[in-house]
């Protein structure tokens, strides 16, 4: 059943709401109640399938498909993007292109296999032209980053560039600042390190080696 005051209460509130449909163990066979669900409660069918839907900002209208997020729901390690490029619009999965081939190579010198880790966005969409997520896109995104970080429960979130890092910490510390700190996600109270983009990487390899020390702070982190 769905609890009408629950429902219009929480669009009161500004919140999404989908309805959950689920098999009530006081429904008569074959019966199937549904309940309203916001993001926040949402499992990952639900999460991936709101996301896929997703029509909230503009960017809906030029992407080819969302991209939700990839990797092992249980990792200790959650990298976060800035957004899809156009072999991820393409292929669906986040870091898919030269970044993301960088990006698996700095995984292997670390000891993890991209298969362990969880990698997910700021945005779910391709932003056109690759330009930087507008405030109103990653608002209307953030709720769906934030409930990814909570269903995976990660021990370290290691963001990967300016825009990722800013819209983890809410700041507008340039990226070279925030380097070299621990901070925290403060909602999960989970460390973030900061680091260089790899598409940054690609383009300014003499970064790399900081890039390294960050993966390192990150490793002994892990290891406390
Ligand atoms: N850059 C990002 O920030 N994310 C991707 O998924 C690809 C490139």
């Amino acid at each position: 059943m769905i609890t009408r005051s629950r429902s219009s209460y929480l669009k009161a509130l500004g919140s999404d709401v989908w309805v959950r449909r689920e098999l009530a163990a006081s429904s008569a066979p074959g019966e199937v109640s549904r309940r309203a669900v916001t993001v926040n409660e949402m499992d990952w069918e639900e999460l991936s399938a709101a996301v896929s839907l997703c029509t909230k900002c503009g960017l809906y209208q030029g992407r080819f498909q969302t991209v939700f997020g990839v990797g092992n729901r249980e990792a200790d390690w959650m990298l976060i993007g800035e957004a899809p490029g156009a072999e991820e619009d393409r292929q669906g999965e986040p870091f898919v292109g030269r970044a993301g081939q960088l990006l698996n190579a700095m995984l292997t010198a670390i000891g993890l296999e991209r298969s362990a880790v969880y990698i997910a966005n700021i945005l779910k969409c391709r932003p056109p032209s690759n330009r930087d997520p507008r405030p109103e896109e990653t608002l209307c995104c953030e709720p769906y980053l934030k409930r990814q970080i909570a269903l995976v429960k990660p021990r370290i979130i290691l963001a990967l560039g300016r825009i990722a890092a800013q819209n983890l910490l809410k700041t507008e510390a340039p990226i070279g600042r925030m380097r070299g700190k621990i901070y925290e996600y403060e909602p999960l109270k989970i460390p973030i390190v900061v680091t260089y983009h790899p598409a940054y990487l690609l383009r300014s390899p003499t970064q790399k080696a900081r890039a390294w020390e960050d993966l390192l702070t990150a490793r002994r982190l892990l290891a406390t």
